[in-house]
């Protein structure tokens, strides 16, 4: 890694579950447990019943407002500091990379605190500024309901960080996955594209994924033990005492 003149990370919801932010696959608790993200994280689903999506994404956000970064996020901003040529991707929506520091984050999936136009042929975007309103804004462009500014199943990604994420993987010596279940298209197939190239992959995850077996080194731990044990052994440690 330290040789290595492109890092590219690629980060997923393991990464936030020790801020307490449940993973995709576990987000459906209390009120949301007879919801499946499936039937929520939709354009149908939205069409169909706009207030209960929208409040769906209200608890999600203020879970996220009242969580704190936690040390693999920190870590990653630290490996940012010291590695010049490393890129961090993201499919995460709830902003802990920038709010522990990263810089430059490429957002696959959008953020949870952006709106944006549900309109086709609007597509405005806005900050959310309200978290506890029970229904959707009307956009200040054209009027329609506005939704949160994330790509939900079955949509395309933003195509300009597609592209960077792409880019990046095309030209990276190393590929870091961490977090992440490694299933959702076409974020995966990112570290299949660095696979083929014969860069390194390196994979941190308690659990296997389809990229396991092909990694070339794998920490099956928590990304917040793992990411700052890295850290320290490629960073001098800052004068300000960051890496702890
Ligand atoms: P998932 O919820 O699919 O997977 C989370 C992964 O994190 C799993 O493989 C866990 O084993 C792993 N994990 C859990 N705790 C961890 C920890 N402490 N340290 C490291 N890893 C840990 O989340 P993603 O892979 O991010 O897409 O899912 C990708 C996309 O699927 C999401 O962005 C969302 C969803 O559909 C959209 O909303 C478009």
């Amino acid at each position: 890694m330290a040789a290595a003149r492109q890092v590219l990370v690629i980060s997923g919801a393991g990464v936030s579950a020790e801020s307490g932010i449940p993973t995709f696959r576990d987000a459906m608790q209390g009120l949301w447990s007879r919801y499946k993200p499936e039937d929520l994280a939709t354009p149908a689903a939205f069409a169909r019943q706009p207030e209960v999506v929208w409040q769906w994404y209200q608890w999600r956000r203020r879970l996220v407002v009242d969580a704190q970064p936690n040390p693999g996020h920190r870590a990653l901003a630290g490996l940012q500091d010291c590695l010049p040529g490393m890129l961090l991707v993201t499919q995460n929506v709830d902003g802990l990379h920038q709010r522990a520091g990263s810089k430059d984050v490429i957002e696959l999936h959008g953020n949870l605190f952006e709106n944006q136009c549900s309109a086709s042929d609007c597509r405005h975007m806005a900050p959310n500024t309200d978290l506890e309103a029970t229904t959707p804004p009307l956009c200040p462009s054209c009027g329609a309901l506005m939704r949160p500014g994330v790509v939900w199943f079955g949509e395309g990604l933003p195509e300009a960080a597609l592209a960077r994420a792409r880019q990046a993987a095309s030209g990276c010596q190393l590929l870091l996955s961490v977090g992440t279940s490694a299933v959702v298209y076409p974020a995966a197939d990112l570290a299949w594209m660095v696979k083929r190239t014969g860069a390194v992959l390196v994979e941190i995850n308690p659990e296997t994924t389809p990229l396991t077996a092909v990694a070339d080194f794998v920490f099956p731990g928590p990304a917040g033990e793992i990411l700052p044990a890295i850290l320290r052994a490629l960073c001098p440690e800052p004068s300000d005492g960051a890496h702890t």
